[in-house]
């Protein structure tokens, strides 16, 4: 593979963890920084703070010889050419992206700079951004030949964020100066010369040695737009399924049915079309606003992402309805809960719409017993276990007695489930389903009364779920 390059990542969270064991996997030599010492610690010791396929076996591939943990960042750019900053860039009180850690990373950098660096944005961050690093750099007395800013946006998604970004479909860097944008092209070498999938110890993905991911060199600020606009358009696709699901339920159509169809149009593509409870994460609500409050402050009439945002509130707030509509009344009630995490395959419950659904239900006088695979130990922070709040290890145990069984996260276990198993152990046999892991037509013929978004209720009569079964 091509020649090693010393890399830096500040930010060992979801986007910057997996980031530096990527690449070190792909050959370079990485240093992960973090200032939250107890993180380093878990690193140095081998632990995984995170939840995420393929990451413990790659930081364990690589932790003796190719990666290391500190929290000085002072030596760790010292001894890098490349620092990418993948710290949190949360949302602001007034919609528009904190930069107030990137601010304090860049600083520090610029304190430290010895030699010729390039400076990397790897967190989503507003267009401009790059410009404000390197006025701080500048502020700081830095020549300034001495370094340069990209910006080189990450595309993964939790639960899948290895394989995604080994098996990306596309490498985007933004660079103003040739330099930097051949030093970065080099760090992806491996991957956009397909010498990567040749290893045999190659995590399996999508792309191949003759289908390697392509690489697209823009300016910066186009990088930093490709990735909220990404990010919105995506929102938008979801936001724009939900209310043709709530057509769907009005006049008695399968949303499936009509995503699918749509999908196999190759200009809308099949991909987040998925109708449910609407988005979550740390990503989507956070860069839909941050994006509006970028056009807002440039003059530029972006609307259609307010409504994008609205619809998304609105569709949390259909789905507690569509579950009282099921129990009528929630004092009292015992309700089993599947699924904490904002999405199937991760721990973060950030902005999660699961956890939105179960204090409300909480707020309501219900009693939820819940079980997530992964999330539990977060969710018990933010909701601690109490007479109505309680968190069990199997999913049988959040349905034992309940009066109805909700699905709030798409892990696939929650689809695979003993219905018949589900149905003597619910004490009434109701699953709200938020996710549409189940064929109505099979839930009414297992005996179940089975709610799902986007499709008519299934408690109604047996052919009007027959009416909708897919062919
Ligand atoms: C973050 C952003 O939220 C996202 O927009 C961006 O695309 C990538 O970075 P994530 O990795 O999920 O995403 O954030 P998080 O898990 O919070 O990790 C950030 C890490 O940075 C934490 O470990 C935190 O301790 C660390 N950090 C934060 C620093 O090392 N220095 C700081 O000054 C601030
Ligand atoms: C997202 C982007 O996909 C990724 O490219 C970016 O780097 C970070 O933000 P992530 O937040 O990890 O990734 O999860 P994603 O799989 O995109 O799901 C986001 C939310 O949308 C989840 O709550 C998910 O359940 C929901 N979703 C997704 C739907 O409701 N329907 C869909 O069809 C797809």
């Amino acid at each position: 593979m091509s020649q090693p390059v010393s890399i830096a990542v500040v930010g060992s969270g979801y986007v910057g963890l997996v980031a530096a064991a990527c690449f070190a996997e792909i050959g370079h030599r990485v240093i992960c920084v973090d200032n939250d010492e107890t993180k380093v610690k878990v690193l140095r010791e081998g632990g995984v703070p995170i939840h995420e396929d393929y990451l413990p076996e790659l930081l364990n591939r690589h932790r003796e010889n190719k990666v290391e943990f500190t929290s000085d960042l002072r030596s760790a750019t010292q001894r890098s050419q490349v620092i990418f900053i993948a710290v949190g860039t949360p949302q602001s009180k007034t919609g528009s992206a904190d930069l107030s850690y990137v601010d304090a990373v860049a600083s520090e950098i610029a304190r430290s700079i010895d030699d010729y660096k390039v400076i990397v944005e790897k967190s989503t961050v507003p267009v401009y951004t790059n410009e404000w690093i390197r006025r701080v750099i500048e502020r700081n007395g830095v020549p300034k030949e001495l370094f340069d800013i990209a910006s080189n946006p990450e595309f993964l998604r939790e639960g899948t964020a290895v394989v995604d970004f080994l098996h990306t479909d596309r490498i985007v860097i933004g660079a103003e100066s040739e330099r930097a944008g051949s030093l970065l092209s080099t760090i992806y070498e491996p991957l956009t010369s397909g010498a990567y999938y040749r290893l045999p110890q190659a995590v399996p993905g999508t792309c191949d040695e003759k289908c390697p991911p392509p690489l697209l060199l823009t300016s910066t600020k186009a990088a930093e737009l490709i990735k909220h606009a990404s990010n919105a358009f995506l929102a938008m696709k979801i936001s724009f399924i939900n209310v043709v699901g709530n057509i769907c339920e009005a006049v008695g159509a399968d949303v499936e049915q009509v995503s699918r169809g749509m999908g196999m149009d190759s200009r809308i593509g099949p991909k987040f079309l998925r109708a449910g409870i609407g988005y979550g994460g740390s990503c989507f609500p956070k860069d839909v606003a941050a994006f509006r409050y970028v056009a807002e402050q440039l003059g530029v009439d972006f609307s259609l992402l307010k409504e994008v945002e609205e619809i998304n509130e609105e569709q949390k707030k259909r789905f507690f309805l569509k579950v009282r509509s099921a129990l009528w009344t929630f004092g009292g009630k015992r309700i089993g809960v599947l699924g904490l995490s904002f999405k199937g395959g991760t721990d973060d419950i950030r902005d999660s719409p699961a956890l939105d659904i179960v204090e409300q239900l909480l707020r309501e006088g219900s009693n939820v017993i819940a079980y997530d695979p992964a999330a539990s130990e977060r969710a018990k922070e933010v909701i601690p276990p109490s007479r109505h709040m309680s968190y069990v290890d199997d999913p049988y145990a959040a349905a034992e007695d309940a009066d109805a069984l909700l699905i709030l996260s798409d892990w696939q276990e929650f689809g695979e489930l003993d219905l018949e198993k589900l149905h003597y152990t619910l004490r009434y046999p109701i699953v709200i389903d938020g996710r549409n892991l189940y064929d109505p037509l099979q839930m009414v013929e297992r005996g179940f009364t089975y709610l799902s978004v986007g499709r008519s209720a299934s408690h109604q009569t047996r052919d009007a779920a027959l009416g909708q079964r897919l062919p």
